[in-house]
């Protein structure tokens, strides 16, 4: 191996998969505690005239007050400690100083490093009364991401988590973001295997106990193709129609499946008064 290869390759992704004890568990559980935190904080925060400028410092205050570092932070030059998607943005949106609007639905992404353990995991949030589609999206997204959750468990492969979430989503006449995917993750931010939110059962690797990665479908309203603006992360609906996403962390046991991520309040999606 020559120095410049050596001096990449704990970042180079090796083409298998890591599988990790009780220590990585028990750290994963820390660090995606803390995320879930985070975002439940957001819940409390999150309201008309509020800017995603605001909710990052939010998360970014509480990571300085509990010891941890937002993953994010100086990612491939990334700058803030949130990415706050809005409407028909799909995933990567750059908080700012603009007020969110009653009506708007708003996914805050979270990463929090602790202890070298890195907790990934999103929420929709909706500003004030939202549109009846705009609920509908929200529902039919989160459902999808516990419909690939429920086939995380050994045996099982890859693109089983992929057909479950697609299988449910289509129906509805919604469509699966492609170009953006699940990924391992532990003491590294995106790691193998790529968790595709569409798929086929039986194809990818199989799932073994001790693998650790994150389920976090897009969903759109419209088609799924996406485009990215110029400033380099907004990835945004071509058709501009509306996108939701939520993500969770999760570990392969011997029976099943750990969430890390749980909301320890409870604020996992919104609930819908006309319900
Ligand atoms: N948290 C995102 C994920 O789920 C990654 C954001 S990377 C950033 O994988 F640089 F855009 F912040
Ligand atoms: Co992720
Ligand atoms: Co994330």
């Amino acid at each position: 191996m020559s120095y410049v290869e050596a001096a990449g390759a704990p970042l180079r992704k090796t083409g298998h998969i890591k599988l990790h004890g009780p220590e990585g568990f028990a750290g994963m559980r820390k660090a995606g505690q803390l995320t879930a935190q985070a975002l439940d904080l957001v819940h409390e925060l999150v309201a008309p005239g509020v800017s995603t400028e605001a909710i990052d410092r939010l998360v970014f205050e509480f990571a300085m007050d509990h010891g941890a570092l937002p993953a994010t932070l100086m990612y491939r030059g990334y700058r803030k400690s949130t990415c706050t998607s809005i409407n028909h943005v799909v995933c990567h949106g750059i908080p700012n100083d603009k007020p969110l609007r009653e009506g708007d639905v708003v996914n805050v992404d979270v990463t929090l490093i602790v202890e070298g353990w890195y907790g990934d995991s999103s929420r929709m949030y909706p500003v004030g009364e939202i549109p009846r589609r705009a609920e509908r999206l929200l529902d039919v997204t989160y459902e999808s991401m516990m419909r690939g959750i429920a086939e995380v468990k050994p045996g099982r492969h890859v693109g089983d988590i992929g057909a479950a979430i697609q299988e449910f989503v289509e129906p509805f006449h919604m469509s699966v973001v492609r170009d953006f995917c699940g990924h391992g993750v532990g003491q590294i931010f995106h790691d193998e295997p790529n968790i595709v939110h569409v798929g086929r059962r039986g194809d990818g690797p199989e799932l073994l106990p001790g693998m650790i990665f994150t389920i976090e479908p897009m969903i759109n309203l419209g088609r799924p193709h996406v485009k990215v603006l110029s400033d380099g992360w907004t990835a945004v609906t071509r058709d501009r129609s509306l996108s939701a996403q939520f993500e969770h962390t999760v570990g392969v046991t011997e029976t099943g499946c750990e969430i890390f991520t749980l909301s320890p309040k409870g604020y996992h999606k919104p609930i819908f008064s006309n319900d």
